[in-house]
């Protein structure tokens, strides 16, 4: 017999940025953070897992990525699948006439629709679906917040995409991480008139990987600390009543400024970490001129480890908005127009 479970999990984008690590073994923040997780149908990784008695204990545990085995003796993964084998044990050792699943090796096969690795969020997409489609296979009786401990372990914005719509992950404070866990602040369907557009400036993989980069911002930065005591915990507080009231004024505010925060930190690491680039800073004029031309803000930017811009609006305003992105930026070298689309937020 193969046992075999699927799912896909969604990309989410932080509008409150998640940079830094107290605990870099157990993958536990130095701040909160706060995310949109986007719709399935253009951004998502579907993962299959299957186990079976008959596939050779000497293969071990093993990772099909895009067609393409994938090294899974990392830390981060090893503790995915351990912290899931030893839930699947403690259900066999409970029930004893279950299949004992958890002594047989794994097979994941995972396929992203969109770029690995290209400051598009893959790994949280990646984690999300890789410690859902296990706990669907082994039938653990968990919910989507403790599914969320599990997979911080692999990636950290991982946690975010096992909710749909508007998710927050708090930090915590226990040592033990018990504590450090996504959970809804909206459904999708509280604000249903989000957009997200997705500039891809380079499809290429990113220069610094974000777990590298923030170690090293956490190790040099000054600056980083008025981010994590002052700046993020504000930035916080306004983005939940912004959401909460659907003030896409103070949505947009809060989000530029804390990606430009989080920029500015990775400006201050030394030596210094830079993520955007000439296109990445003209998608930022050009949010600048459509919000002045239109006389109120109706375009948002927000850049993560890359220079791929995200821009969220309203679904009203998508004319103003993505009109005149085709018109400001069709011309610069560099940004592909074919990969510009409006997503809207999950519903799952
Ligand atoms: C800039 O979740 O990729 O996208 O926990 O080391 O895997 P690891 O880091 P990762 O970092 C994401 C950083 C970010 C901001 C965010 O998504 O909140």
């Amino acid at each position: 017999t193969v046992y075999r479970a699927s799912t896909t999990a969604p990309v989410n984008i932080a509008v409150v940025k998640y940079w830094g690590k107290r605990d870099p073994k157990l993958n536990l923040p130095t701040n909160s953070s706060l995310s949109v997780t986007l719709s399935q149908a253009d951004l998502r990784t579907l993962t299959t897992a299957s186990c079976s008695a008959s596939y050779p204990s000497s293969d071990g545990d093993s990772l099909l990525l895009n067609g393409e085995p994938s090294d899974v003796a990392g830390a981060r993964t090893q503790a995915c699948f351990r912290e899931l084998r030893s839930r699947r044990a403690a259900l066999e050792a409970a029930n004893p006439s279950l299949p004992k699943l958890s002594a047989m090796p794994l097979r994941l096969v995972s396929e992203n629709n969109f770029p690995t690795a290209a400051g598009l969020a893959s790994s949280a997409a990646g984690f999300a679906a890789f410690v859902r489609a296990i706990a669907n296979l082994y039938e653990l009786p968990a919910s989507p917040s403790e599914l969320s401990l599990i997979a911080r372990q692999g990636s950290g914005s991982a946690c975010r995409s096992l909710f749909g719509g508007y998710v927050a992950w708090r930090m915590g404070d226990k040592a033990d991480g018990s504590d450090s866990m996504a959970d809804q602040v909206a459904e999708a369907s509280h604000w249903p008139e989000m957009r997200a557009l997705i500039l891809v400036v380079s499809a290429a993989k990113k220069g610094v990987s974000s777990t590298s980069g923030m170690q090293q911002t956490v190790a040099t930065s000054g600056l980083f600390q008025e981010r994590i005591t002052k700046v993020v915990p504000q930035n916080m507080d306004l983005m939940e009543k912004a959401i909460k009231e659907k003030d896409f004024a103070a949505f947009a505010e809060v989000t530029m400024r804390d990606s430009n925060s989080f920029h500015a930190t990775c400006a201050d690491t030394y030596p210094p970490i830079f993520y955007m680039n000439d296109v990445s800073r003209a998608a930022i004029r050009a949010v600048e001129t459509i919000n002045a031309n239109v006389g109120r803000t109706v375009a948002a930017y927000t850049f993560d480890a890359g220079p791929n811009a995200v821009i969220y609006y309203l679904e009203q305003d998508t004319e103003a908005v993505v009109g005149t992105f085709y018109h400001v930026l069709g011309e610069i070298d560099g940004w592909k127009q074919a990969s510009l689309k409006g997503l809207k937020p999950s519903m799952s």
